[in-house]
Formats: C-alpha cells, sequence, structure tokens
C-alpha cells in the first residue's frame, strides 16, 4: 500500500433510500492513488449509490467520505473539480456531434480556446473517434458512445475518475475495446480510476484491488490474486440429474464430508461446489461417493478458484444467484442513475447537487 494520502477514502457510508430500501448498510473503501480500484458486486449490491456519493451527487445518510483529499460533504466544489464521472447510463448529446459535446463539456469545466480544441482533438484520437468526431453521437454504435463518455469524464484532466459499469451492454468486442483503453488510461499521469462493474472479469482483468460488495457494504477486500489464492486448492462443481430436496441434502452432506481431500462444500438444488486440494483426484472419489448414495451426476467441472468462488465463499451465494434474486426483486439494472437529460446528465448533476439533496 502507498504511504500518500489515499485518492479515495469512505468511511461507514449508510444510505436508505425513500421508500425503505437500505442501499448502503456501512460502506468503508480506501483507494491508493494512481491506482485502479474495482467495485464489484451483483444488481442492487449499492455500487452506484456509492459513486453518487462519492461524486457528490447524494448525500449519505451517514459516515463520511473524502475524495481526492477533499471531504465530500463539506466540499463538493473541490471534489467535484478533481474528478471526472462516467456514470452508468449515457449522458451524451445524441444529436450534437462527438467534438461538439466534448467541447461543450470542456467549456462546462472552464476550459476554452486552444487549450480546450487541443484537449478534444487529442481525446478523439486516443479513444479511437477522430473519424466519427463530426457525426452526431446518435449515430455511433454502443461501444463508440461508450468511449466517448469516458473522454467526456477526462475533458478538464481529473485527477480521480469514476467509471459506473464502463462496459455493459457492449458485445464483446466491444467490451476487449474498453478494456484497452481502461488499461492504458490507469498507466497515464497517476490517475486513480474507481471502477463499478458486476461482471467478475473485468474486475479481475482490470483493478489492481477488489472490493466485493453484497447487500450495501464490502464482504471482502484484497488483489484478484490475493483474493483467488485465500481459497486453497481447486474448485470443484458437480451437477446433480436431479435436484436435491433439504432432506436429501442432509443426507448427502455426511457423505460428502467423508470423501478426503475435500472441504468447503456446498449443496444448493443440482448443484455441488467444494474446493479440494487436488481437484482432479477428488472428482473420482466424490463420484463414487455419490454413486453409493444412489444420486445421479449429470456433469463434472474442475477449475482454478475464480472470483465467483470467492463471492460464494464471502457473501455465501453464487454470484449468479444474487444477479437473478436481484432481478426478481426488481432491481432496475441500470440502476437509477438519476436524470439523463441529453447535454450532459453529469454537469446537470453536478451543478445542482450541491443543495438540491
Ligand atoms: N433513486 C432510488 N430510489 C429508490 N431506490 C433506489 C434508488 N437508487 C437505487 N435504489 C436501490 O438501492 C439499491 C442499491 O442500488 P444501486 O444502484 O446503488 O446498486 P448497484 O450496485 O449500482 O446495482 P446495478 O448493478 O444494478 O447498477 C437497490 O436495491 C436499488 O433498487
Ligand atoms: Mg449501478
Amino acid at each position: 500500500m502507498s504511504t500518500s494520502a489515499p485518492a479515495v477514502a469512505a468511511h461507514q457510508l449508510t444510505k436508505t433510500y425513500p421508500g425503505g430500501v437500505t442501499a448502503l448498510g456501512g460502506m468503508d473503501l480506501t483507494v491508493a492513488p494512481g491506482t485502479v480500484f474495482g467495485l464489484l458486486g451483483p444488481n442492487g449490491a449499492g455500487k452506484s449509490t456509492t459513486v453518487k456519493i462519492l461524486t457528490t451527487l447524494a448525500r449519505p445518510d451517514s459516515g463520511t467520505a473524502t475524495v481526492a483529499g477533499h471531504d465530500v460533504l463539506r466540499h463538493p466544489g473541490r471534489v467535484r473539480r478533481a474528478i471526472g464521472v462516467v456514470a452508468q447510463k449515457s449522458g451524451s448529446d445524441p444529436v450534437a456531434t462527438g467534438r461538439e459535446n466534448l467541447q461543450l463539456q470542456g467549456r462546462l469545466y472552464g476550459v476554452h480556446g486552444a487549450m480546450l480544441r487541443r484537449r478534444v482533438g487529442e481525446l478523439l484520437e486516443r479513444f479511437g473517434l477522430a473519424d466519427a468526431a463530426d457525426r452526431q453521437v446518435k449515430g455511433y454504435s454502443g461501444g463508440m458512445q461508450r468511449r466517448l463518455d469516458v473522454a467526456l469524464g477526462l475533458v478538464h484532466r481529473p485527477t480521480v475518475l469514476f467509471l459506473d459499469e464502463p462496459t455493459t451492454g457492449l458485445d464483446p468486442e466491444a467490451r476487449a475495446a474498453m478494456w484497452e483503453e481502461i488499461s492504458r488510461l490507469a498507466g497515464d499521469e497517476g490517475l486513480t480510476i474507481l471502477l463499478n462493474t458486476h461482471y467478475l472479469e473485468e474486475a479481475d482483468r482490470l483493478a489492481e484491488r477488489i472490493a466485493i460488495v453484497d447487500r450495501g457494504r464490502v464482504v471482502v477486500e484484497g488483489t484478484p490474486d490475493g483474493l483467488k489464492g485465500e481459497l486453497r486448492g481447486d474448485a470443484v462443481h458437480l451437477e446433480l440429474g436431479e435436484a436435491l430436496g433439504e432432506a436429501g441434502g442432509t443426507l448427502l452432506r455426511p457423505v460428502l464430508d467423508a470423501v478426503s481431500g475435500v472441504h468447503d462444500i456446498q449443496l444448493e438444488g443440482r448443484r455441488i461446489s467444494a474446493r479440494a486440494d487436488d481437484g482432479p483426484a477428488a472428482v473420482p472419489a466424490l463420484l463414487a461417493a455419490l454413486d453409493g448414495a444412489g444420486v445421479t451426476v449429470a456433469a463434472a467441472t474442475v477449475a482454478r478458484p475464480s472470483l465467483d468462488d470467492v463471492y460464494l465463499r464471502y457473501a455465501g451465494r453464487r454470484y449468479a444467484e444474487a444477479e437473478a434474486a436481484a432481478e426478481a426483486a426488481g432491481t432496475p439494472g441500470a440502476g437509477g442513475d438519476g436524470p439523463t437529460g441529453p447535454g450532459g446528465e453529469r454537469t446537470d448533476d453536478l451543478t445542482t447537487a450541491g443543495g438540491a439533496r
């Protein structure tokens, strides 16, 4: 960890929305300057709410936070000047061109004249938008629009950049291109990036450190490899021929527990997940034990630990399950990012946020 002051520090943030949804239940976060920090969690975990508080767009019910050394509640203006925000929903004006969007954004931040022209040209080039610069944004592909969003967040040279779900909805190719851009940005000028994502792979790939967020708090934090390394051995997943009832699960557990070299066994419906010191050796032993118990197995896989396994261990449920539960509970996938009118959502929000909430 760096000894310099953190770029982002949040302490025990809480937030309950009108209607009683507790979005944050004591969020703690420390991000070292010049690093990419991933906030990873399923839909509805509280990622966007955290970012809204850190970017001064929303107030916490309690708790404190500083960004770039400034207190978000006491000095929101200073925070806003230091940060770039790429909200979960695009804030660009679809009927303006890419260049016009960037110029408008720059002027709103007090960048003018030759300096602005140079900066806009540089960003268009860097984000692969030079050829499309003078076309209306509504004709851009999803990937181009998202790259423009990131460029918009950078016009005024912020020191901390908030990226809220930068690749959601992009096809794999556009996602890969965006990942490359983000990696490159991270290498630049000591920019600190707080990346919100619900893609395990995205956090694994881009973030130096990750906080896994579940139900409004951080359940575990560390480097991707460190987190995976904490899980001993291989992950073994078995898919059963049919779902076990609760009674079946209870009966089966001692049978599984008796298989040597296997631990952390979880039973959920048709799935059995376990850790094994030696996965390939554990599978035949597990199959034999299940066969002896009259349980049929449809599929078996062995894998090195993934962030999904880390999530399962710390949040106590599978990642996909948490996403499905959030969907069933009606959490909007695009997570209510507030007003998104054309012409720069970010700036509208930034200029009104201070007093309004
Ligand atoms: N403006 C709002 N009014 C009421 N409830 C809200 C509002 N914004 C968010 N919530 C709720 O607060 C919880 C946390 O939402 P948040 O958008 O912070 O999650 P998220 O981790 O960003 O999720 P997603 O992956 O869907 O973007 C969810 O249950 C959500 O439905
Ligand atoms: Mg969100």
